[in-house]
């Protein structure tokens, strides 16, 4: 199974994601992750991305498309993926399409998550992530079963976004609109356009991907 996960910041592409690569035993493939990691590591496109990523703008096209390609080389996507973050603007879904098509592989579906945004900012400014496993959490959608705990390793120590701050989700958000929504009509064109509401629940939304993808 291939797909696309698209939806402004805070839409839930990364707790789906999760919940898909555990259901259908494909890979998350998220290039905020991957651009985040780069950072951390201090590495030349670390270094280009952070200042843009900080104040909510897009990394260049440049970059990401690179990024990608070669993490399309890797075999452990031979299974399926599902892609977190990317495409974001129309010359990335036109490069995407060269890529997969060079490579002869399909996508199966292109799933929207629509929320309002004025759910967003309050759904990420209360996120937190696991330091140790990565598991994500919010501070009143899904608190930690044990406060302070994580559900899922055991772990006390918790890491929030340098960009998940009111400032910085309104400049990701006028992004959205601005360059990633017009992909929507790219993929809509293919019949592979999926929507979703994005505004409900967690379990609601994850039942409603299932559905788009059985039907
Ligand atoms: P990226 O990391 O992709 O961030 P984003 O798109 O802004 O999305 P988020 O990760 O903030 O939200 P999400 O949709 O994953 O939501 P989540 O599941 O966490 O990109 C970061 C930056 O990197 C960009 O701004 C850009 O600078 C750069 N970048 C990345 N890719 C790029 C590209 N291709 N080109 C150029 N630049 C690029 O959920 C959010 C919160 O809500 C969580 O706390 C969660 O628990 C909660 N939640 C989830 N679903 C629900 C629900 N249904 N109801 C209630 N709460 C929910
Ligand atoms: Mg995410
Ligand atoms: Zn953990």
């Amino acid at each position: 199974m291939k797909l696309i996960l698209l939806g402004p910041p805070g839409a839930g592409k990364g707790t789906q994601a999760k919940r898909l690569e555990d259901r259908y035993g494909i890979l998350q493939l998220s290039t905020g992750d991957m651009l985040r990691a780069e950072v951390a590591a201090g590495s030349p496109v670390g270094q280009e991305a952070k200042a843009v990523m900080q104040a909510g703008q897009l990394v260049s096209d440049d970059i990401l498309v690179r990024m990608l390609a070669s993490r399309l080389e890797k075999p452990d996507v031979a299974h399926g993926f599902i892609l977190d973050g990317f495409p974001r603007t129309v010359p990335q879904a036109v490069a995407l399409d060269k890529m997969l098509a060079e490579r002869g592989v399909k996508l199966d579906a292109v799933i929207e998550l629509k929320v309002d945004d004025s759910a967003l900012v309050d759904r990420i400014a209360g996120r937190f992530t696991c330091a140790k496993c990565g598991n994500g959490y919010h501070d009143s959608f899904k608190p930690t079963a044990k406060p302070g705990v994580c559900d899922v390793c055991g772990a006390t120590e918790f890491t929030r976004r340098a960009d998940d701050n009111r400032e910085t989700v309104a400049a990701r958000l006028v992004a959205y609109h601005a360059q990633t929504a017009p992909i929507i009509p790219h993929y809509a064109a293919t019949g592979i356009l999926r929507t979703v509401d994005g505004m409900a629940d967690i379990n609601e939304v994850s039942r409603q991907i299932d559905a788009a993808l059985a039907g």
